[in-house]
């Protein structure tokens, strides 16, 4: 691995700068980011809104290092990483970047315990600690009974939750969330919304891309996409009244399948197209 460091400026985190995407397809060129400027500053919550096609999945996957642009710059707190190689990318991801996705890509076959504590391995934690910081990260996400449990043992809900600790094993600069809550009923998706409030008032910056209204509302700020460039920014007051009234006892609704996924490492290495269909 080559040796990738950010080095800490000011507020900003996140930073395009005339951004362009454009994908080959046979003799077709395909605009999807056209001159996107925009700037997220730390502890920002933004949620990413927009049509399909507009660009979201290809904004999402350069920010988060899953993928370069063709043309413009992208400063990840204050570091160019535009021209980075896959190996240096792959290193940001594992160090500083945390996803979530709408199919929560666990592994199986692996504990809670194990599949929280999968980055810490490939970040050469030694057993002992990396135990200790699941079972801190699965508490703090309400699941410290559940360690030994595996995911087709959870609920969509609690699925979400272990996925949300494991993106957390490396105390991430930034959370991409990918339609969090697009494969739950509506109670578990405000009981996830209420985990990623709750870290982004920790001071997680958060990124989330997602087309429900009700989920945008709680972030500060909502960029909306159009044709590959922002079409507007709305700034808000988010939700803060997390529970709607007459939120009772937790009923989930049945428990999503899980994807067959290869698992984080390979969830981080590629961009996860179908994860990122909206
Ligand atoms: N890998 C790719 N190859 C070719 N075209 C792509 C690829 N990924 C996305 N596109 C095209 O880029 C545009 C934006 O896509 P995308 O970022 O997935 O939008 P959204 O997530 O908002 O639905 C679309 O026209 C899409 O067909
Ligand atoms: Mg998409």
């Amino acid at each position: 691995m080559s040796a990738v460091s950010l080095p800490k400026n000011g507020r900003e985190i996140v930073k395009l700068e005339d951004a362009w995407k454009i994908y080959q397809m046979g003799t077709e060129d395909v605009k999807a980011l056209r001159g996107v400027n925009v700037t997220f500053e730390k502890g920002d919550f933004w949620a990413i809104m927009g049509p399909s096609g507009s660009g979201k999945s290809t904004m999402m996957n350069v920010l988060g290092c899953l993928d370069r642009l063709s043309s413009g710059a992208y400063y990840l707190d204050g570091k160019d990483v535009s021209r980075l190689d896959d190996d240096s990318l792959s290193e940001l991801r594992l160090r500083y970047l945390g996803f979530i996705f709408q199919s929560f890509n666990l592994i199986p076959q692996l504990t809670v315990q194990r599949n929280i504590e999968l980055p810490l391995y490939y970040l050469g934690w030694d057993a002992v600690r990396s135990a200790q910081r699941a079972k801190e990260l699965a508490e703090q996400v309400g699941l410290g009974d559940r360690l030994g449990h595996r995911p087709t043992e959870l609920s969509g809900g609690q699925m979400q939750r272990v996925a949300i600790a494991r993106a957390l094993t490396n105390d991430p600069q930034v959370i991409f969330a990918d339609e969090p809550t697009g494969n739950l009923d509506t109670a578990t998706g405000v009981q996830i919304m209420d985990v990623l409030v709750k870290l982004n008032e920790q001071g997680k910056t958060v990124v989330m891309v997602t087309h429900e209204p009700d989920i945008a509302a709680y972030a500060h700020r909502r960029l909306h996409m159009i044709d590959g460039n922002i079409d507007r920014i709305e700034e808000g007051t988010r939700v803060t009244a997390v529970h709607p009234a007459g939120f009772g006892p937790r009923k989930e609704l049945g428990t999503p399948a899980v994807s067959p996924v290869e698992g984080i490492a390979a969830a981080h290495r590629d961009a996860p197209r179908a994860a990122h269909e909206a």
